[in-house]
């Protein structure tokens, strides 16, 4: 074991305190997804519609993410669990310092996904589904990954040759298209509301 003689701190400034002085209840709104599924463009609009409710929310973006503190990992089963461990304890650092976060990553391994639920208090976590299929995401293929992935130019490319587990009982499901994105993010308002987090 690495750390046998690291003590945890205890500050005094807590978690509450950050978040009573932001006026709100932080927790982490889990995005999960095929490439293509509308994550980003959706916890995007949720990200825009919160802050115009005066909500401190901040967005962690898989392609974002990849470009600064994980653009050591690629896509092979073990970079791809490093890389939703880093951003569940990230996630978990704003969520400590009183922020609603929204995280958008593909996060393709149901034990990654509840480990990082595991890491939050009860209601914190709240896993959104971007119920999308396969067929949808490759029609749609806003990057032209999926094409590249299909001729072989892309090796394990999610949904292709690497596996997405899809969650069971996620705290929200979502079917979006073009035309209901803004029910969408109503949806997820709703459920913020409902659970008194809004
Ligand atoms: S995750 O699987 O580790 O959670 P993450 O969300 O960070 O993935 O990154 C996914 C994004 O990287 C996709 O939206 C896509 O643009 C890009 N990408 C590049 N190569 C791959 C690949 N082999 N599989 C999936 N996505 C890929």
């Amino acid at each position: 074991m690495k750390n046998d003689n690291i003590v945890w701190h205890p500050h005094n400034i807590k978690k509450l305190d950050r978040a009573n002085q932001k006026k709100q209840k932080p927790c982490l709104l889990w995005f999960t997804g095929l490439s293509g599924s509308g994550k980003s463009t959706l916890a995007g609009a949720l990200e825009e519609r919160l802050f115009g409710l005066n909500r401190h929310v901040y967005l962690l973006d898989g392609d974002n993410v990849r470009h600064g503190l994980n653009k050591d990992l690629g896509f092979s089963d073990s970079d791809r669990v490093e890389n939703i461990r880093r951003i569940g304890e990230a996630s978990k650092l704003f969520v400590d310092a009183g922020l609603i976060v929204l995280s958008a990553f593909i996060s393709p391994f149901k034990q990654d996904r509840d480990m990082v639920r595991s890491l939050f208090d009860e209601g914190e976590f709240i896993e959104v589904f971007m119920d999308t299929s396969l067929e949808t995401c490759e029609q749609r293929d806003p990057k032209g990954l999926y094409k590249k992935a299909r001729s072989g130019e892309i090796k394990y490319f999610t949904g292709i040759d690497s596996p997405y587990e899809a969650p069971e009982q996620p705290e929200i499901r979502i079917h979006s298209t073009e035309a209901n994105f803004e029910q969408s993010v109503d949806q997820i308002i709703d459920y913020l509301h409902a659970h008194k987090i809004l």
